[in-house]
C-alpha cells in the first residue's frame, strides 16, 4: 500500500511511518513544517533503510493535496496534521478551527476527487470530556470542554456524515489517551517548541537540566496518592495501532470508533518515579494548584481495539520513559 500520512513530519506520525515502512509499505509524509523538522525525513530513512518521499504543504492546499495523492497513488490517508494545544485552542479558537476543522474539509475533497476513500484520523479521549463512567469505552458519551477537542468531535462527526453518504468510504477515529515515548533508537521522539504544555516532556526537560524542577498539578484529586491518573500510551504500540487500524479498514466499510490505551492508569507520581529510575537520578518536584479544566483520571477500555484490530499496547511505562530519556539525552 502507499500511504499518505498528513502531519507527516510531526511526533505520532514519524513513529508510525517507521512501522508502516518496515511492514512493507510505502509512504508519503506531508506536512507544512509548522510543529516539525525537516530532518526527521532522514532520520527515519536511517532508522528503516527506506526513504520515505516528502512533500511540504498545507492541508488546506486541497490541490497540492489532490495532485500528491494522485502522483504518488496514494490508497489511503492517516490523517495527523492538526494543532493540539489545549490552552492555545481556547485563546486562538479560530486558528484551531480553522486548521484542524477546515484542513479536513480540503483533505475529504481532495481524497474524494483523487478517488481515494480510506481514511484513519487522529482522534483523542478528550473527546470524551468529563467521564460519567470509567474506563472509557467507545459507547461512552462524548462532549469535549476545550476547543481543541471540539475540533476533533466535529471532525469525527462530519466523517460519520461522509460514512453514511457514500457506502464506499472506510473511516477509523483512533481515540488516543496520552501518547508517550520515543523510538527505541533514540532517533526520533516527540520534540515540543518552548516549555512543554505535558507532563513528559516536562519531566524530560526536568531530567536533561533545561528546567529546574516538576511542577504537579493538584495534590488532591481523589486517586490513590492524590495526584491526576492517566493512561500512557507508547508511541511504538500507537504506531502499530495505526497499522492495524489500516488492515482492519481493508474489510470493513464505513465509520469506525476505537480507544488506543493501555486500560492500565499511572498518577504523576508514578510515571515521576518510573523517569527517575529511567535516567538514574532524583528530579525536583514543587506541589502546585491543579490545573483549570483537568480531570482526576483518565483510562481505556481497549477491548474493542484488542478484538476487531487484534491490538494491543504493550510496552510498559519503564519502557516509556527510557526511551523518552535516551531520546532527550542523545539530542
Ligand atoms: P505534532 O504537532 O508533533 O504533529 C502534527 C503535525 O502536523 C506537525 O508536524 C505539524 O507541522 C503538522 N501540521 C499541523 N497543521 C498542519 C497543516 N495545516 N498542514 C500541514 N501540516 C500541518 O503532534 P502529534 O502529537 O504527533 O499529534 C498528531 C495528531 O494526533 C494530532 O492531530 C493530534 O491532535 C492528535 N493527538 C495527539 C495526542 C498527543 O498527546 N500527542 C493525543 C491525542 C491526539
Ligand atoms: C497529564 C497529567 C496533569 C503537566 C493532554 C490533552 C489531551 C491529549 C493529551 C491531545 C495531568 C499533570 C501535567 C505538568 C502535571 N492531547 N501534569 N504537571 O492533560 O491528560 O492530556 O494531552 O489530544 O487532549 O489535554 O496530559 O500530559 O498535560 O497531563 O502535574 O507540568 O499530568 O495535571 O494529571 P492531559 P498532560
Amino acid at each position: 500500500m502507499t500511504i499518505l500520512l498528513t502531519g507527516g513530519t510531526g511526533y505520532i506520525a514519524s513513529h508510525t511511518a517507521v512501522t508502516l515502512l518496515e511492514a512493507g509499505h510505502q509512504v508519503v509524509l506531508f506536512d507544512n513544517l509548522c510543529n516539525s523538522q525537516r530532518d526527521v525525513v532522514a532520520r527515519i530513512e536511517q532508522i528503516t533503510g527506506k526513504a520515505p518521499v516528502f512533500v511540504e504543504g498545507d492541508i488546506r492546499d486541497t490541490q497540492l493535496l489532490r495532485t500528491t495523492l494522485d502522483q504518488h497513488g496514494c490508497d489511503s490517508v492517516i490523517h495527523f496534521a492538526g494543532l493540539k494545544a489545549v490552552g492555545e485552542s481556547v485563546a486562538k479558537p479560530i486558528l484551531y478551527y480553522a486548521n484542524n476543522v477546515q484542513g479536513t474539509i480540503s483533505l475529504l475533497q481532495a481524497m474524494e476527487a483523487a478517488g481515494t476513500r480510506t481514511l484513519v484520523f487522529s482522534s483523542s479521549a478528550t473527546v470524551y470530556g468529563e467521564p460519567k463512567y470509567l474506563p472509557f469505552d467507545e459507547s461512552h458519551p462524548t462532549g469535549a470542554t476545550n476547543p481543541y477537542g471540539r475540533t476533533k468531535l466535529h471532525i469525527e462527526e462530519m466523517l460519520k456524515d461522509v460514512c453514511a453518504s457514500d457506502s464506499s468510504w472506510r473511516v477509523s477515529c483512533l481515540r488516543y489517551f496520552n501518547p508517550v515515548g520515543a523510538h527505541p533508537s533514540g532517533l526520533i521522539g516527540e520534540d515540543p517548541q518552548g516549555i512543554p504544555n505535558n507532563l513528559m516532556p516536562f519531566v524530560a526537560k526536568v531530567a536533561t537540566g533545561e528546567l529546574e524542577a516538576i511542577g504537579i498539578f493538584g495534590s488532591d484529586y481523589p486517586t490513590a496518592d492524590g495526584t491526576g491518573v492517566r493512561d500512557y500510551i507508547h508511541v511504538m504500540d500507537l504506531a502499530e495501532g495505526h497499522l492495524a487500524g489500516l488492515r482492519f479498514l481493508r474489510d470493513h466499510t464505513g465509520w469506525h470508533a476505537f480507544n488506543l490505551g493501555t486500560g492500565q492508569g499511572y498518577s504523576v507520581l508514578d510515571l515521576v518515579a518510573a523517569f527517575e529510575r529511567a535516567c538514574g537520578k532524583q528530579l525536583q518536584r514543587k506541589m502546585l494548584p491543579r490545573r483549570p479544566g483537568d480531570i482526576a483520571s483518565s483510562y481505556a477500555n481497549s477491548a474493542k481495539a484488542e478484538s476487531e484490530l487484534g491490538w494491543r499496547g504493550t510496552r510498559s511505562l519503564d519502557d516509556m520513559c527510557q526511551s523518552t530519556w535516551k531520546w532527550q539525552s542523545s539530542k
